[in-house]
Protein backbone atom coordinates (compact mmCIF):
# COMPACT_ATOMS: atom_id res chain seq x y z
CA UNK A 1 0.00 0.00 0.00
CA UNK A 2 1.01 3.47 -0.79
CA UNK A 3 -0.38 7.03 -0.39
CA UNK A 4 -0.52 10.78 -1.83
CA UNK A 5 0.05 13.90 -0.45
CA UNK A 6 -1.96 16.07 -2.35
CA UNK A 7 -0.15 19.60 -1.54
CA UNK A 8 -1.72 23.24 -2.43
CA UNK A 9 0.11 26.59 -3.13
CA UNK A 10 -2.15 29.50 -1.97
CA UNK A 11 -0.44 33.00 -1.23
CA UNK A 12 -1.64 35.00 1.68
CA UNK A 13 -1.52 38.97 1.51
CA UNK A 14 -3.54 42.21 1.59
CA UNK A 15 -4.94 43.68 -1.25
CA UNK A 16 -2.48 46.27 -1.01
CA UNK A 17 0.12 44.30 -1.66
CA UNK A 18 -1.22 42.84 -4.98
CA UNK A 19 0.29 43.30 -8.22
CA UNK A 20 -1.80 46.76 -9.81
CA UNK A 21 -3.07 43.98 -12.36
CA UNK A 22 -4.97 42.05 -10.25
CA UNK A 23 -6.09 45.22 -7.30
CA UNK A 24 -7.97 46.34 -10.61
CA UNK A 25 -9.81 43.02 -11.08
CA UNK A 26 -10.38 42.78 -7.32
CA UNK A 27 -11.80 46.10 -7.20
CA UNK A 28 -14.41 44.82 -9.74
CA UNK A 29 -15.08 42.11 -7.82
CA UNK A 30 -16.10 44.16 -4.75
CA UNK A 31 -17.95 46.47 -6.89
CA UNK A 32 -19.72 43.74 -8.39
CA UNK A 33 -21.67 42.82 -5.13
CA UNK A 34 -23.58 45.68 -4.96
CA UNK A 35 -25.44 44.41 -8.12
CA UNK A 36 -26.43 41.05 -6.67
CA UNK A 37 -29.70 39.82 -5.74
CA UNK A 38 -29.49 37.96 -2.05
CA UNK A 39 -32.59 38.42 -0.81
CA UNK A 40 -32.61 34.99 1.18
CA UNK A 41 -29.34 34.53 1.98
CA UNK A 42 -28.14 37.84 2.79
CA UNK A 43 -24.85 37.14 1.45
CA UNK A 44 -23.60 39.31 -1.63
CA UNK A 45 -21.05 37.74 -3.66
CA UNK A 46 -19.19 39.35 -6.73
CA UNK A 47 -16.67 37.90 -9.04
CA UNK A 48 -14.80 39.75 -11.90
CA UNK A 49 -12.67 37.85 -14.83
CA UNK A 50 -9.83 39.18 -16.69
CA UNK A 51 -9.90 37.84 -20.07
CA UNK A 52 -7.33 37.74 -22.95
CA UNK A 53 -7.07 41.18 -24.49
CA UNK A 54 -7.47 42.96 -21.20
CA UNK A 55 -11.72 42.70 -21.19
CA UNK A 56 -13.01 42.77 -17.76
CA UNK A 57 -16.32 41.62 -17.07
CA UNK A 58 -18.05 41.03 -13.82
CA UNK A 59 -21.33 39.02 -12.29
CA UNK A 60 -22.86 38.24 -9.13
CA UNK A 61 -25.10 35.89 -7.09
CA UNK A 62 -28.36 35.56 -8.30
CA UNK A 63 -30.86 34.04 -5.83
CA UNK A 64 -34.57 32.62 -6.34
CA UNK A 65 -37.18 31.71 -4.29
CA UNK A 66 -37.06 27.83 -5.49
CA UNK A 67 -33.27 28.69 -4.00
CA UNK A 68 -31.58 25.61 -6.06
CA UNK A 69 -32.93 27.24 -9.17
CA UNK A 70 -30.44 30.70 -8.45
CA UNK A 71 -26.57 30.69 -9.52
CA UNK A 72 -23.30 31.83 -7.72
CA UNK A 73 -21.06 35.14 -8.79
CA UNK A 74 -18.78 32.81 -10.15
CA UNK A 75 -21.11 30.91 -12.46
CA UNK A 76 -22.72 33.99 -13.69
CA UNK A 77 -19.81 35.69 -14.24
CA UNK A 78 -17.90 32.71 -16.01
CA UNK A 79 -20.86 31.29 -18.17
CA UNK A 80 -21.63 35.68 -19.13
CA UNK A 81 -18.24 35.86 -20.23
CA UNK A 82 -17.77 32.65 -22.15
CA UNK A 83 -21.07 33.51 -23.79
CA UNK A 84 -20.26 37.07 -24.95
CA UNK A 85 -16.59 36.38 -25.42
CA UNK A 86 -16.14 32.35 -26.68
CA UNK A 87 -12.94 33.46 -28.47
CA UNK A 88 -11.33 35.07 -24.97
CA UNK A 89 -9.80 33.21 -22.75
CA UNK A 90 -10.05 33.40 -19.22
CA UNK A 91 -6.68 34.28 -17.31
CA UNK A 92 -7.78 36.34 -14.10
CA UNK A 93 -10.94 35.02 -11.38
CA UNK A 94 -11.45 37.74 -8.66
CA UNK A 95 -13.97 36.83 -5.66
CA UNK A 96 -15.17 38.97 -3.27
CA UNK A 97 -18.68 38.87 -0.62
CA UNK A 98 -20.09 40.83 2.08
CA UNK A 99 -22.98 40.41 4.51
CA UNK A 100 -25.58 42.69 6.31
CA UNK A 101 -22.33 44.12 8.65
CA UNK A 102 -20.16 44.60 5.33
CA UNK A 103 -17.14 43.20 3.47
CA UNK A 104 -16.00 40.15 5.10
CA UNK A 105 -12.79 40.32 6.84
CA UNK A 106 -11.03 36.76 5.41
CA UNK A 107 -11.75 35.33 1.66
CA UNK A 108 -14.80 33.18 0.18
CA UNK A 109 -13.26 30.19 -1.40
CA UNK A 110 -15.83 28.98 -4.65
CA UNK A 111 -17.78 26.39 -3.63
CA UNK A 112 -17.51 23.12 -5.26
CA UNK A 113 -20.21 23.60 -8.21
CA UNK A 114 -17.69 26.78 -9.08
CA UNK A 115 -14.55 25.00 -9.17
CA UNK A 116 -15.91 22.46 -11.20
CA UNK A 117 -17.40 24.86 -13.70
CA UNK A 118 -13.71 26.75 -13.44
CA UNK A 119 -11.82 23.42 -13.88
CA UNK A 120 -13.74 23.12 -17.20
CA UNK A 121 -13.10 26.90 -18.24
CA UNK A 122 -9.45 26.34 -17.55
CA UNK A 123 -9.47 23.29 -20.26
CA UNK A 124 -11.89 25.29 -22.23
CA UNK A 125 -8.94 27.88 -22.94
CA UNK A 126 -6.30 26.00 -22.40
CA UNK A 127 -5.06 28.30 -19.59
CA UNK A 128 -4.73 28.15 -15.56
CA UNK A 129 -7.09 30.99 -14.14
CA UNK A 130 -5.09 32.73 -11.47
CA UNK A 131 -7.64 32.65 -8.72
CA UNK A 132 -7.60 36.16 -6.41
CA UNK A 133 -9.96 35.36 -2.95
CA UNK A 134 -10.81 38.80 -1.49
CA UNK A 135 -10.94 39.42 2.32
CA UNK A 136 -10.56 43.29 3.98
CA UNK A 137 -8.09 41.66 6.00
CA UNK A 138 -6.20 39.17 3.89
CA UNK A 139 -6.61 37.77 0.51
CA UNK A 140 -5.78 34.54 -1.02
CA UNK A 141 -4.01 33.94 -4.40
CA UNK A 142 -4.08 30.64 -5.75
CA UNK A 143 -1.42 31.53 -8.78
CA UNK A 144 -1.29 27.81 -10.53
CA UNK A 145 -4.97 27.55 -11.47
CA UNK A 146 -8.18 25.59 -10.32
CA UNK A 147 -6.16 22.40 -9.68
CA UNK A 148 -4.72 23.79 -6.63
CA UNK A 149 -8.21 23.79 -4.72
CA UNK A 150 -9.14 20.49 -6.50
CA UNK A 151 -7.20 17.63 -6.35
CA UNK A 152 -7.94 14.17 -7.88
CA UNK A 153 -10.90 16.42 -10.44
CA UNK A 154 -12.71 14.77 -13.06
CA UNK A 155 -12.69 16.36 -16.21
CA UNK A 156 -13.16 15.39 -19.59
CA UNK A 157 -9.82 13.57 -19.68
CA UNK A 158 -12.10 10.56 -18.19
CA UNK A 159 -13.92 10.46 -21.21
CA UNK A 160 -11.94 10.00 -24.15
N1 LIG B 1 -22.34 32.04 -3.20
C1 LIG B 1 -21.62 32.52 -4.25
O1 LIG B 1 -22.12 33.30 -5.07
N2 LIG B 1 -20.34 32.10 -4.38
C2 LIG B 1 -19.69 31.30 -3.51
O2 LIG B 1 -18.52 30.99 -3.72
C3 LIG B 1 -20.37 30.79 -2.32
C4 LIG B 1 -21.81 31.11 -2.23
C5 LIG B 1 -23.71 32.51 -3.05
C6 LIG B 1 -24.77 31.49 -3.29
C7 LIG B 1 -25.92 32.06 -2.47
O3 LIG B 1 -26.58 33.04 -3.25
C8 LIG B 1 -25.23 32.76 -1.32
O4 LIG B 1 -23.89 32.97 -1.71
C9 LIG B 1 -25.26 31.98 -0.01
O5 LIG B 1 -24.77 30.71 -0.18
Amino acid sequence: MKEMILQSRVVVCTVDELPAMDREVVEAARKATANSYAVYSKFNVGAAVRLSGDIIVTGSNQENAAYPSGLCAERTTLFWANSQYPDKAVEVLAIAARNEHGELDTPIPPCGACRQVILETEKRYNTPIRIILYGAKECYVIEDGIKALMPLSFDSGFLE
